[in-house]
């Protein structure tokens, strides 16, 4: 099991923050268990079990919003359960491994993750699994903007950041869908980081400033996860609903969302007071 990390923890109760690690520790290592024996379910099912095994009892009063959810069509660590021998009132946000692929495979970059944040200041994607993002440090805030082009946008945030547009290394899962994407980055110059999976570590390292920028489609609850880390490290998200196919449209838009608006963090997490806790598989 590799490292934890704890973002936020400041004003929250230590044995809270403890609770959480436990909780992710548990489920990396169980996760661990199944590090390249090409069986993503189990490692998946195994890591759920035992975060939740961790949380039942936790020190607060914790109510799922971002969950395994409808697209698993996951038992356990469900949108709507209660966690927690009750206490302080908190939404949580939970990815027992995001990056379950790269386990089945053997390849390093997964994490177990828990975010929360007080009750009702997280933003609930019924319905949407696919989200475009923007991520960066505080540089971007006011530079960039997902209503913009890829070019304007790089354009823009090298010169903010005093650094020249070839400098920039922007980080794109590798998916098809992206070929666009990456296209109109290197056409400007930048350098693409392209990672298989596991967006929520590589939003964790854009907002610290690591690297320059997340952009492309991920998941809609790794980005709600993703939201409390970059929150917390004072860096710019935005975010805008991306339904891939007729189906997901109709999902999102009976499901009443607007899927032309622009999710600012405000949107996607509104309190300062997240905590965001993650270790490596
Ligand atoms: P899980 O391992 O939790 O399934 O997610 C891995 C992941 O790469 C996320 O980090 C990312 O947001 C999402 O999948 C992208 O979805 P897809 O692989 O369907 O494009």
């Amino acid at each position: 099991m590799g490292a934890t990390t704890v973002l936020g923890g400041v004003g929250h109760a230590p044995e809270l923050v403890a609770a959480l690690a436990r909780a992710t520790e548990g489920a990396a290592s169980a996760g661990r268990e199944w590090f390249g024996r090409g069986d993503k379910d189990a490692a998946d099912g195994a890591a759920v079990a035992a975060m939740r095994a961790a949380l039942v009892d936790a020190p607060f009063d914790g109510t799922v919003v971002i969950g395994e959810g409808e697209k698993d069509a996951a038992p356990m660590l469900a949108n709507g359960e209660k966690l927690g021998r009750g206490g302080t009132a908190y939404d949580i946000a939970v990815d027992p491994l995001d990056g379950t692929r790269l386990v089945a495979a053997g390849v390093p970059g997964s994490i177990a993750v828990i975010a929360l944040a007080p009750r009702g200041t997280m933003f609930d994607p019924v319905n949407v699994f696919y989200m475009d993002k923007l991520i960066c440090a505080k540089v971007g805030r006011g530079v960039v903007d997902l209503r913009k082009s890829v070019g304007d946008n790089l354009i823009a945030l090298a010169a903010a950041s005093g650094k020249s547009v070839a400098e920039l290394v922007v980080v794109v899962l590798d998916k098809p869908r992206h070929v666009r994407l990456v296209a109109d980055i290197r056409s400007v110059g930048a350098t693409v980081r392209l990672v298989g999976e596991g967006d929520v570590a590589v939003a964790v390292s854009a907002a610290s400033g690591e690297v320059d920028l997340v952009l492309g489609v991920g998941g809609t609850p790794e980005g709600v996860i993703a939201a409390c880390a970059v929150r917390a490290l004072g860096g710019f998200m935005q975010g805008r609903l991306a339904p891939q196919s007729p189906e997901q449209i109709r999902a999102a838009t009976d499901a009443g969302h607007d899927l032309d608006r622009v999710l600012e963090l405000d949107d996607l997490v509104s309190s300062d007071a997240v905590l965001f806790v993650s270790t490596e598989v």
